[in-house]
């Protein structure tokens, strides 16, 4: 089954990225509106028997690592026997989870015993004072808690996902940087991405690369990683203060990664994505409760995969945020 979720363009998808909820407990400023967003209903979401049938199907086709994201994948409650599930199909993928944290200081241990391999955790700053505004909520501790369990239990390496906003946190990053370098978490700035429900995104004001690493540089000094050794990954790499610990950059808007794409994404109402920005989706759940086949809903993600644009276009003047925000379709 080698390329079957290939495209036009010659990518091949071999990670798939699975939403397993779109509901949060942080309201990132970035991402959703202080009041949520209204949520996907219980029949509406894909079941745990839906959800690992089409997870099974996806690695058929060639997926060789499964993410699970969310909104926040730990409010799903049976996450772990999810877990558990995905790591006992053959061939076994490689299962990985993009968190807040805010639940991984009880989950971490379960999780890796369920097969979790690692986790990246999203913390965009450590002051209290920041964090509150940034996520609207006032649960740092719980995030520092989450990410020392997920340390201790194994889930490496830890790596820690940092969004920039300007008047929030933008002072504070070598600050982070300083902070992961000492705990051993591989941190990674993110530019921010016109995903946000709100539609409150700007070219003009976001944080990008070159400003990230200028200002890292006012306290480390960085040295660029070879490119050759980069493959599908969305960050660059920067040797810290000579080695040997790194920090990322996730520079997705300045410089786009697209035609190095290794991703396909299935929402947790049961929609193959071909790209974070597409503006269309094909659904899974309708034929699958209808009775289609492994083979017929096969035949339906190669298709999705196939249509896959070259680039998210962002920088075009015709471009539109697509519809689904986010949270809704797991970074
Ligand atoms: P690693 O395998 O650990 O490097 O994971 P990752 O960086 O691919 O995943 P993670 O969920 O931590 O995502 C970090 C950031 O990269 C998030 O902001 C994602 O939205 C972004 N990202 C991941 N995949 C893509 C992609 O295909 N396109 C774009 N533009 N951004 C992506
Ligand atoms: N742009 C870039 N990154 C974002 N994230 C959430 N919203 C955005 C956005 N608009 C980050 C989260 C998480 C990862 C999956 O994406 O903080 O770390
Ligand atoms: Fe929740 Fe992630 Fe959105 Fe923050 S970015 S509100 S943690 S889904």
């Amino acid at each position: 089954t080698a390329a079957r979720l290939a495209d036009q363009y010659g990518r091949v998808a071999r990670d798939l990225r699975v939403s397993v909820t779109d509901r949060c407990n942080l309201r990132c400023r970035y991402c959703m509106p202080a009041e949520g967003l209204p949520w996907l209903a219980k029949p509406e979401m894909l079941t745990d028997d839906e959800l690992v049938r089409l997870v099974s199907i996806f690695v058929g086709l060639g997926v060789e690592q499964v993410r699970l994201t969310g909104g926040e994948p730990l409010l799903r409650r049976s996450v772990t026997e999810v877990v558990a599930r995905i790591a006992a199909l053959k061939p076994r993928p490689r299962i990985a989870m993009t968190t807040n944290g805010v639940g991984l200081a009880r989950l971490a241990a379960p999780l890796a015993a369920a097969g979790l391999d690692r986790v990246n955790v999203s913390l965009d700053t450590i002051d209290p004072q920041e964090f509150a505004d940034l996520t609207r909520r006032d649960r740092l501790a719980d995030v520092e808690a989450g990410l020392a369990g997920a340390r201790d239990a194994g889930l490496v390496p830890v790596k820690v996902n940092a969004v920039a906003m300007r008047g929030i946190n933008d002072h504070s990053v070598a600050d982070l940087l300083a902070w992961c370098l000492e705990r051993g978490y591989e941190l990674r700035f993110i530019e921010q991405m016109p995903l946000d429900a709100q539609h409150g995104w700007d070219a003009s004001t976001m944080i990008g690369a070159d400003e990230i690493r200028s200002r890292l540089s006012e306290r480390f000094t960085l040295t660029p990683l070879p490119a050759a050794d980069r493959g599908s990954a969305p960050a660059e790499r920067f040797l810290v203060d000579g080695g040997p610990s790194s920090v990322g950059i996730i520079a997705s808007v300045s410089a786009p990664f697209c035609g190095a794409c290794d991703r396909t994404r299935l929402t947790a109402d049961g929609q193959v994505r071909n790209c974070l920005f597409s503006q269309r989706e094909t659904d899974l759940r309708g034929p699958m409760r209808d009775g289609a086949s492994d083979d017929e809903l096969a035949d339906l993600i190669t298709g999705e995969m196939w249509r896959k644009a070259k680039g998210h276009g962002i920088a075009d003047p015709d471009f539109v945020q697509p519809i689904r925000p986010m949270s809704a379709i797991g970074g």
